[in-house]
């Protein structure tokens, strides 16, 4: 059976009045990831890896685009640039356990602080609360604010565990 993340899709308007598209990520969007990895700061990429990276293996990138939409929910924002079509986000969460999954973000810098994180969070709640998950859980960087303010305004239920290195999240979802 095919999941119905897989054809997620809807409208946001972001806070410059324009309107993208946040979509289930599809292996042809392969392309268009790797130019937005490429347009990424080498903060942003530190903030999403902890580490700077911007070259991947084909396993990798067979890993990122591959999506099953069960165990691996991704989605990408796509805005209209110069006339086409441009990966500028995206997010996705990964199942680690029955009912918990770890999700992960990344906005390209020059789309941060517009609305773009929070839309993302509520859409990955949304389809984690549809597949019966009872938990997101992520790993963030402690001075990395906009990614904790996108996890304390997202309305759900925090628990935050601070340590000198990492800000472990758990967001109940039920
Ligand atoms: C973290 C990230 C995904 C957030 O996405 P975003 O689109 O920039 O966030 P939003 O615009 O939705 O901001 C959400 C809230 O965070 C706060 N915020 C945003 N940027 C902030 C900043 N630089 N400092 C402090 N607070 C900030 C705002 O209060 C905002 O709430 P408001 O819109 O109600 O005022 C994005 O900044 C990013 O890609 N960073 C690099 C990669 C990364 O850190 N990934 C996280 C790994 S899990």
């Amino acid at each position: 059976m095919i999941s119905q993340a897989a054809t997620y899709s809807a409208i946001e308007s972001i806070r410059d009045g324009r309107r993208v598209e946040i979509r289930a990520l599809r292996p042809d969007d392969r392309d268009a990831l790797r130019i937005a990895v490429g347009r990424a700061s080498t903060q942003s990429l530190y903030r999403r890896f902890f580490g700077v990276k911007r070259h991947f293996s084909e396993q990798e990138i067979e890993f990122f685009t591959n999506i099953d939409f069960v165990r691996h929910v991704a989605l990408v924002v796509v805005a209209e640039e110069g006339g086409g079509p441009a990966v500028i986000g995206g997010a996705r969460y990964i199942v680690v356990q029955p009912g918990t999954a770890e999700v992960a973000f990344a906005v390209v810098d020059q789309y941060q602080g517009q609305g773009v994180g929070k839309a993302l969070m509520r859409h990955l709640a949304t389809i984690g609360r549809g597949a019966g998950l009872k938990e997101l859980i992520a790993e963030v960087l402690p001075e990395n604010m906009a990614m904790l303010k996108v996890f304390e305004k997202s309305g759900l239920p925090l628990h935050m565990e601070r340590t000198p290195q990492v800000v472990h999240i758990s967001l109940r979802l039920s």
